[in-house]
Formats: structure tokens, C-alpha cells, sequence
């Protein structure tokens, strides 16, 4: 690496396969420069080809033969991708404020995460991928407690591991089911004897299969397995032509930002909610019994839509009242993104939710759960993988330098000045701006306007932010993205909005 002094920066090159990159570190002596971690290091993106470029384009063409691509943005090149900066396959340098659709909690390449990767279990585990179920590694107890219960909410202390977002929301109905059924039977299994519940259920058909019902909210997204997809009400194309299960759905509040000045209209909007949920468990009371409440700390896909904490304070009294499950969705709010580890930390809640979903930036899918839901019969819930335990360690390795790094008051603290950065670039271009909002770096704002052109011209000029509802920009960078990197985001969006029609 070369240092030279440039203003009050240093500055260096440093290069990952032929690919140059340019570098500024923070900080003003040459020792600070030295020490900064280089997954924190600051570059300019650099995009030399529209995107997709002619090497992503032609790579489109041979997955074409085999699978449709209309949703591939791009092919990465993740071997020379680093921290904040996704690479793509034309040598597009990008900062990436998205990450893998929020799934990437370091960012690309962490030296300290490539040195686990060689780590003899994890390969062993890569190579002899158990069928967790019934053979599960000798080493799992041990790295379960390193890893998964060192974050367990407080009050669930078991955990089950699953393959992605959606598997942990269809086993967590699962659970809510079964918790159900057992608490209002008064025991776990009917009796040997009693033949119609065995071998009805097999059929699908009452009594063994009753009619039960998760109740989920107008733009929520629990994931697209048929279960989960009935608990999913975003976009129309994931939906279209499935069968669905007929649940109860409530409104979610549409509140308005900022939050603190619309106080009292946004605390009746929550209000008349959570009446709507009340109702339609005592309406389904007849039809399909509500076993289970599912619900995002803010609803992600469907448009970074914010609750206030005292609203799921009360929906967890109502869940308490009715004695349904309540089943918080973490997939995409979880691992400190919000600036705790869990977004429903922030609620300050007298009884902890009774299940907890995860997925994306935890490595692996699954969910916590309480004692009063955990069943006790084998062959309840599981499936032959049940996730990859390899990605524990990887999870482990995560956790700590979380820790180390105090990367969650980093979310915090860069997410107040991402927040703040989108609020002024609102004052500038409020025809085309509002409604910004976040907590931590889970941010977003609203567009006036093509939105899907904003963030397509924002790619151009190399900075990659998603899509959210009908037109908001989100904003799911890593844990380690640091003011410097929002001004670099802010300026290519102002630069966007002001050169571009939208
Ligand atoms: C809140 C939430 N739940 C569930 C899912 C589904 O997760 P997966 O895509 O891993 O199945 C997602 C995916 O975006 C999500 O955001």
C-alpha cells in the first residue's frame, strides 16, 4: 500500500486481482490511517460501463438458455468485492448501500470472516453437510451456545435452525399451531385411540388438520413457501395464480413521518388498527381460530412502514389477552441493522414475544421460542438440513466482532446522520423528496416520482440502494458503513435529482 498525505486524509491504492482501488482512510496522522481497519477504508465508486455491462449482459445470456433473468440486476464479481464495495462483473466499483437484499452484515470479504472460512470444522461441515435432523455434527451443541443462543432475545431460550427467511416463518406457524392445539386440548397428542385424528389429518381434513389461522398485516412480507406466502401481502406478482390460505389480515398503521410531529394523529391511526385485529380474532373465533399474530418490527419490502413501540407493546397485550402466539419477523430487521441486535428490543415489552424469526444477516434461518410453545414430540417440526451449521461459525465470528467493533452504536450513529442526510436532501428537492425515516441504518425515503429511475441512475453513478412498496428507496447498508459513505450516497442522489427527470 502507498500513503500520501492528501488535506487531512491519507490516501492509498491497494489492489485485489489487477483491480486498483482507490482509497482515502479517516484521520489526520499517519498512524490513525495506518491502524483504521481497511474494511472501514472510503472509495469513490468508479463505473466505467452502463449496468449491466457487456460482460453481466453476456453472462445474462447463457442463464437465459436455463432460467429466466428479468430479475437479475447484475453479476457480481465477489472475489474482488470489499467491505462497502461490491464489484461487478465489468469492474464496476459500487457502493453497495443494499447488500445482498440486507444480508450481508460485515460486507464482502472480512479478513477475520475468510480466516474462519478455512477453519477445519466449517470446511468439514461444508463437505459433510449433516442431515441435521436426526445426525446432527458433534460440534453443534458447542457452536449452537457460541453462536445462536448468545443472541437470543431475552426469554426464549430455544432455538431451531431452517435454511432461509421463509422456512423459519412456515415452521414458526408450524409451532404456533401445534402450541395451539396442545394448549386447548390440554395435552400434546390425542390418544392412539382415538383413529379420526390420524387418520384424518393424513387426508387434510378436520379433525386431525383444523381450521386454524395466523393473522398478518396489510404489507407485510413473511416470505414466498405457500404458508408464509398467505401471510405476504406486498407485490401482486409473488402471489398471482398460488392458492393461498383464506387468514385474517388487519390493517397495518400508515403513519406519517416525521413521527414525532404527527404524534397524536399517527397514535389513532394505531388505535383504529389494533381494534381491526381485535375484531378479526374474535370474528375467525368460528371460522378458523387465530393461532398466531405474525408481524415486522417495520414492514421491510412493503415499504419501510414504522410502528411506534407502543403500538406492538399493546399488539402483544392482545396476543396475551387471546391467548394467540405472537410471532415477531426478524428476518430482515435483525443483527443490530436498528441499532440493537433485535428490533424488538426497542419496544420495551413486559412479556417477550413467544417466537422470533431470523434469517439474512444471521447466515442461516430459524427461529427462537419460548417454553410455553415448544413441543414435545419428536418428528413435529424439522426437515432433512434443517439450514447449514457451517454458517454458524461464521455467525459466531460475527457476534463478536459486532462486539469488538461496537458496531451496533455505529448503526446508531450513522443511521441518525444517514436519517438527517436524507431529511436536508428533503429540504433541497421537496417536490421530489419525503418522508424520511429510519432506525439505525434501517432507513429509507419516499419518492415523488419514477422511483425505479432514481435508483437506476443512482447505480449509473455507483451507488446501489433498493427498492421498497410502491416509492420508497431503502437503505440497508452494513454494519460497518460510516458517515463518509452516506455522503457519498447523498451526493450521487442529489445529483440524480437534480440532473435527471423523474
Ligand atoms: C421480513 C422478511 N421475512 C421473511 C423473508 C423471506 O426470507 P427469504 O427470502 O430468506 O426466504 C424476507 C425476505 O426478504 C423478509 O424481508
Amino acid at each position: 500500500n502507498v500513503f500520501f498525505h492528501k488535506t487531512n486524509r491519507f490516501y492509498c491504492h491497494f489492489q485485489i486481482k489487477n483491480l486498483i482501488f482507490h482509497t482515502t482512510f479517516p484521520g489526520s496522522t499517519f498512524e490513525q490511517a495506518k491502524s483504521h481497519p481497511r474494511d472501514v477504508a472510503v472509495l469513490s465508486p468508479e463505473v466505467k460501463t452502463p449496468i449491466p455491462g457487456p460482460k453481466s449482459k453476456e453472462l445474462m445470456g447463457h442463464v437465459q438458455n436455463f432460467q429466466n433473468t428479468k430479475a437479475l440486476s447484475f453479476f457480481c464479481d465477489f472475489e474482488r468485492s470489499k467491505a462497502n464495495y461490491l464489484v461487478d462483473a465489468d469492474e464496476n466499483i459500487i457502493l453497495d448501500c443494499f447488500q445482498q437484499i440486507s444480508s450481508m452484515p460485515l460486507g464482502y470479504n472480512n479478513t477475520e470472516l475468510i480466516a474462519v472460512g478455512k477453519q477445519d470444522n466449517l470446511q468439514n461441515l461444508l463437505i459433510n453437510r449433516p442431515a441435521m435432523v436426526t445426525f446432527a455434527d458433534m460440534n453443534f451443541p458447542r457452536l449452537v451456545h457460541d453462536s445462536l443462543l448468545r443472541v437470543a432475545p431475552e426469554g426464549l431460550s430455544n432455538v431451531i435452525t431452517m435454511g432461509c427467511g421463509s422456512c423459519a416463518n412456515e415452521n414458526a406457524y408450524k409451532a404456533a399451531f401445534l402450541w395451539y392445539m396442545r394448549d386447548r386440548r390440554g395435552y400434546e397428542l390425542p390418544p392412539a385411540e382415538d383413529d379420526e385424528a390420524y387418520s384424518s389429518c393424513v387426508m387434510n381434513q378436520v379433525p386431525g388438520s383444523p381450521k386454524l389461522s395466523m393473522l398478518s398485516f396489510e404489507g407485510g412480507l413473511h416470505g414466498r413457501t405457500l404458508a408464509a406466502l398467505s401471510t405476504t401481502h406486498t407485490r401482486p406478482l409473488l402471489k398471482l395464480d398460488m392458492p393461498a390460505f383464506d387468514w385474517p389480515i388487519a390493517p397495518f398503521p400508515k403513519l406519517k413521518y416525521p413521527l414525532e410531529e404527527h404524534e397524536s394523529e399517527n397514535a389513532k391511526e394505531e388505535a383504529r388498527c389494533l381494534a381491526v385485529v381485535e375484531d378479526l380474532i374474535t370474528e375467525w373465533s368460528k371460522r378458523a381460530p387465530v393461532a398466531g399474530i405474525v408481524v415486522e418490527p417495520i414492514q421491510a419490502e412493503g415499504g419501510d412502514n414504522h410502528a411506534s413501540d407502543d403500538f406492538f407493546r399493546k399488539l402483544r397485550k392482545i396476543a396475551l389477552k387471546h391467548s394467540v402466539a405472537f410471532v415477531v419477523d426478524e428476518v430482515q430487521t435483525g443483527v443490530a441493522i436498528t441499532g440493537k441486535w433485535w428490533a424488538h428490543e426497542h419496544w420495551g415489552l413486559e412479556t417477550p414475544p413467544d417466537i422470533v424469526t431470523f434469517a439474512k444477516k444471521m447466515f442461516i434461518g430459524g427461529y427462537y421460542f419460548n417454553d410455553k410453545v415448544n413441543w414435545k414430540t419428536p418428528s413435529r417440526i424439522g426437515n432433512t438440513w434443517m439450514g447449514d451449521p457451517a454458517k454458524l461459525h461464521l455467525l459466531k465470528k460475527t457476534i463478536e466482532i459486532v462486539k469488538e467493533q461496537r458496531l451496533k452504536d455505529n448503526a446508531q450513529h450513522t443511521g441518525n446522520y444517514l436519517t438527517e442526510s436524507l431529511k436536508s436532501l428533503e429540504n433541497i428537492h421537496s417536490t421530489a423528496l419525503e418522508g424520511s425515516r429510519g432506525r439505525g441504518l434501517f432507513c429509507a425515503v419516499d419518492v415523488n416520482g419514477s422511483r425505479d429511475k432514481v435508483v437506476k441512475e443512482m447505480l449509473q453513478r455507483g451507488v446501489l440502494v433498493g427498492a421498497s412498496g410502491p416509492n420508497s428507496i431503502r437503505f440497508r447498508p452494513s454494519l460497518i458503513f460510516t458517515p463518509t459513505h452516506v455522503d457519498i450516497a447523498m451526493d450521487r442522489l442529489d445529483q440524480v435529482l437534480t440532473s435527471v427527470k423523474i
